[in-house]
């Protein structure tokens, strides 16, 4: 049975595994993702932030602790809240649960809003972006990142078992839902071209300023040979995307 994003990260052998899996060192999202992620987010000094599908809200804590105002996450799985509101704890950070596809915001309330590695579970962006786009303030920005096209298109039985060795893209612009075999279990994710997700911040009104593939840099990384491997295929994409400044501004 396959499961959608946040009932996927609900089932307790996949909490589990997910969650020591980010534990480890040079994990591709604390080597390749994060630090792109950061250098795209810029200063968050005096920041207000919003972080969509936040997972254990330590992204959130690091914010804070980097000068952020404040910060606000968002994710759908109750066992992602639990810790994050626990990690969270004392902190001017607050973490709710709810579903991206239901986003309700205040207007331009936030400066920044960040959505890593969580929009590839989603069906359709249309809604989310928009609620993202109206809750910017004016010059804000919307930094997200998510599994590469090149991931999302590439065959699934190659990842049955072991170090994958080769990847094969196929279908690349037969865009929709693949179901992923993925820490010991089956999940959606819905796949996507570069240029589609280019479109929908554009459709949102956002302008896209920032597209980067997280290519690996040798200094983000403790073992040379994983580093090699890195350099093979590109594993997330990076956007950041602003509202642009109203004409009265
Ligand atoms: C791969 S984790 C990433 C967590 C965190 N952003 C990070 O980078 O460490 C994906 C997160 O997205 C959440 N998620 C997936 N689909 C969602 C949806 N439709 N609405 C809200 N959250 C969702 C999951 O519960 C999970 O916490």
């Amino acid at each position: 049975m396959s499961l959608e994003g946040p009932s996927f990260y609900d089932d307790a052998t996949i909490f589990q595994n997910y969650m020591k899996r980010r534990e480890r060192t040079d994990t591709p999202n604390d080597t390749l993702e994060l630090p792109v992620v950061e250098e795209l987010l810029g200063n968050v000094v005096g920041q207000d932030i919003l972080d969509l599908g936040c997972g254990d809200g330590r992204f959130g804590l690091n914010l804070l602790k980097a000068g952020a105002s404040s910060y606000r996450g968002i994710d759908g799985s109750e066992n992602m809240v639990r810790v994050a509101q626990a990690n969270l704890a004392g902190t001017a950070g607050t973490v709710s649960k709810g579903a991206l596809e239901e986003l309700r915001l205040p207007p331009e309330a936030f400066s920044r809003v960040c959505a890593r590695l969580v929009l590839h579970y989603l069906q359709d962006l249309t809604h989310t972006f928009r609620a993202v786009s109206e809750s910017l303030r004016s010059d804000g920005l919307f930094v997200f990142s998510v599994e590469h096209p090149v991931i999302t298109s590439s065959d699934i039985a190659a990842q049955e078992s072991g170090l994958r060795q080769n990847w094969t893209v196929d279908g690349y612009f037969n865009t929709g839902p693949r179901v992923t075999n993925w820490m010991g279990g089956k999940v959606v994710k819905h796949h996507r071209t570069v240029e589609d997700y280019f479109v929908a911040a554009q459709i949102a009104g956002l302008v896209v300023e920032g597209l980067r593939e997280a290519r690996p840099r040798r200094e983000h990384f403790t073992d040379e040979e994983l580093y090699n491997r890195r350099k093979r295929i590109p594993l997330f994409l990076v956007v950041a995307a602003r509202k642009p400044p109203r004409a009265d501004a």
